[in-house]
């Protein structure tokens, strides 16, 4: 048996949650056994009544689940409801002084917004954005830095119906063109620069180079003022955030919403070169934002949380501009990086702040505990009570760190696997309820039917690895594939498993004897580099898009900080380079990638050679190339390659 799956399935000590954890927890065992028999005995019914308690309806829905075009399923399609006023209006006869957001900037300075002020400038932008030609359905792009004009931006569009996409303010310019053309976006917000570890983000640059790369559908550009640097703006096109808003009123109305009308696309890597649109409804996503707060992150009125994650992806939707506000927690977002000036930051953060609540990256807890082991505890991190993770397994020596040196050996911690597509947290712990085992994810949340099958759809023995299905459809499920519906079935209920009828999520995964999840990597050619999805075919389209470049394979190898890094093996056009010309030529594949998808995608290392090592079909052996890079023997058979002495070439450049 692989030494991964034997590892996990053997004993692993668990962590039960300390009794004042559970004396003050949303959900206890009780509870937890009264929602899972109530979502088995009738799974529709059970999403019914959470939908009829948790959201505001403008109009109430009749019918829940609508499963007549499956595996396009429509939840509570005829109710009528608003985003924003769940966030906000929600709050203000009661809770109108308390606070919404602590922002940190990059600098140190701090600012904050009660929920009567965050809904003021939600209304003022939302009006600004109708005065500048922005409704109902129009797709607005935002690229911005991790400030309160970000969630702003993105509620003041769901309050106007405006489908937002928000590409990470790491992405190239290139990215944004893709984005902005693939989604048919009429608007893009931006700010003229951001500030990320004392650097300068020259995000308005990017912009009006991405509008340069060729035709696009963008006629505005809002550009937000962070910094006093004036930027170049183009007369009709670009205008100011401040000036958009001069004269508009205060108070504006939220425009009803069906329950199914696109509350935003976001795009995420896939198996091709070209990233998925991934569609969310309105209603379906926001029920789930809310109650995964509740259950899983324990969310009450006096809670005050903080999320690392960056808005440019789902965990920033999900957990910053969405589900604290449904909850009306106070929360944070902090523009930096956790290691400026130094990796003291995220605990000065923590004593400074007392979030009681701290959900970050495997890879941000792995660098930070190699930066200062001893670090959290020259700090006050009294204030927690809770700590989350999400993006990738957390390694158990990780784990262990963060439990004893940041949660003081009393906060549980929720390691919560989910993904873009499934909106919010999908196999996690209810930390109240379920014991903890590091490195394991733990159960299924209630409702969520999740299961680890075989292709004809059985399911695996307990400790027998396999495919990760959600059998039954869930409100805050992607709704489709932003263009290609057919990309859609293909990629989530591909035919040849469970005859389509299941969510297939593209993870390999097994069960304890306990029902324990343990995620042991994607199944398709998507690589987690520090959290962050990357298509192996992206890069590769990337690197072949360059002159210097004949062809490339792109694979990912294990990294103790990043989870996995980013191998390329690259066929050059010309000669092959040695020495410190193969050094030039990496530095500036490099940098070629970073312009054509951004620094995430950058490889960590490129070896050259004349060829990739093929088979007599021509189909390129990335199995040997994972050996290679992981410095391994090979031991696999070689004798079906076209060309093995191209093995040797690569070996040689380690
Ligand atoms: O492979 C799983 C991994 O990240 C993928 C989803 O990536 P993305 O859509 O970018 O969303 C990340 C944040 C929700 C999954 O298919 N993944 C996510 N969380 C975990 C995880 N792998 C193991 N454990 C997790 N907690």
């Amino acid at each position: 048996m692989d030494e991964k799956i034997k590892s996990v399935t053997e004993d692993s000590k668990t962590y039960p949650p300390s009794e004042e954890f559970v004396r003050r927890a949303t959900i206890d065992a009780a509870r937890r056994k009264a929602l899972l028999a109530e979502a088995a005995e009738d799974h529709v019914g059970f999403w019914k009544k959470l939908a009829e308690d948790e959201l505001q309806w403008i109009q109430p829905f009749t019918q829940a689940l609508d499963d007549s075009q499956a595996p396009f399923f429509k939840w509570f399609a005829d109710g009528q409801i608003n985003a924003s006023a769940n966030c906000l209006d929600a709050h203000l006869a009661d809770n109108a002084d308390k606070t919404a957001i602590i922002a940190e900037y990059d600098d140190g300075s701090t600012r904050t917004l009660s929920y009567r002020q965050l809904h003021t400038a939600v209304c003022r932008f939302a009006n600004a954005l109708k005065k500048a030609g922005i409704g109902r359905g129009d797709r607005v792009l935002i690229y911005m830095p991790m400030v309160a004009e970000a969630v702003i931006a993105m509620q003041a569009c769901a309050r106007i119906g405006a489908v937002h996409s928000v590409v990470f303010g790491g992405f190239s310019a290139r990215s944004i063109h893709d984005r902005a053309v693939d989604a048919g976006a009429v608007a893009l917000i931006t700010a003229n620069q951001g500030k990320r570890g004392g650097k300068t983000i020259e995000l308005k640059k990017a912009v009006d180079e991405a509008l340069e790369l060729g035709e696009h559908p963008i006629k505005k550009v809002i550009v937000f003022k962070r910094t006093d640097e004036q930027v170049p703006m183009v007369d009709g096109r670009d205008i100011w955030w401040h000036d958009a808003e001069q004269g508009v009123s205060d108070s504006c109305d939220p425009e009803p919403m069906t329950a199914e009308d696109l509350l935003f696309i976001l795009y995420t890597s896939g198996s091709t070169g070209k990233p998925k649109g991934i569609q969310h409804a309105t209603a379906g996503y926001l029920l789930w934002a809310k109650l995964t707060c509740k259950w899983v992150f324990d969310i009450k009125p006096d809670d005050i949380f903080w999320c690392t994650a960056d808005v440019g992806w789902i965990t920033g939707h999900s957990y910053i501009c969405y589900g604290p506000l449904l909850a009306g927690a106070t929360q944070m977002i902090f523009e930096g990086v956790p290691t400026h000036p130094d990796a003291n930051r995220f605990w000065q953060m923590v004593a400074k702040h007392k979030p009681t609540i701290f959900y970050t990256a495997p890879t941000a807890i792995r660098t930070l505990a190699k930066l200062g082991h001893d670090l959290p505890g020259k700090h006050d991190l009294s204030s927690l009570r809770l700590l989350g993770t999400v993006g990738e397994p957390i390694n158990p020596e990780a784990w262990r760190w963060f439990y004893e040196q940041v949660g003081g050996g009393r906060c549980p911690i929720a390691d919560t696997w989910w993904q873009t597509e499934t909106g919010g947290a999908t196999i996690a712990p209810l930390p109240g309820a379920v014991d903890a085992k590091p490195g394991s994810c733990t159960m299924a949340m209630p409702g969520m039917d999740a299961a680890v099958i075989d292709e004809n759809g059985n399911e695996k023995p307990r400790g027998e690895p396999g495919i990760l299905a959600i059998r039954k459809p869930w409100p805050s499920m992607l709704r489709n594939i932003w263009g290609d519906p057919d990309r859609f079935r293909s990629t989530y209920f591909p035919a040849d498993i469970a005859d389509g009828k299941y969510y297939i999520a593209g993870d390999n995964a097994v069960q304890d004897k306990d029902g324990y999840f343990w995620i042991l990597g994607r199944l398709d050619d998507v690589l987690n580099v520090s959290g962050h999805r990357i298509g192996t075919m992206e890069v590769e389209s990337a690197l072949v898009a360059s002159p210097q470049v004949a062809e490339a394979a792109v694979i990912g190898r294990p990294d103790a900080t990043t989870g996995e890094a980013i191998v390329a093996f690259v066929v050059p056009q010309n000669e092959l380079p040695e020495g410190e010309a193969a050094q030039a030529m990496s530095a500036s594949l490099r940098d070629w990638v970073k312009k054509e998808i951004g620094a995430i995608a950058k490889p960590a290392e490129i070896r050259f050679g004349s060829n990739l090592p093929k088979t007599r079909s021509g189909k390129i052996m990335r199995r040997l190339l994972r050996t290679i890079a992981k410095g391994e023997e090979i031991t696999q058979d070689t004798t079906t390659l076209e060309n093995p002495q191209i093995l040797e070439q690569f070996k040689k450049q380690s």
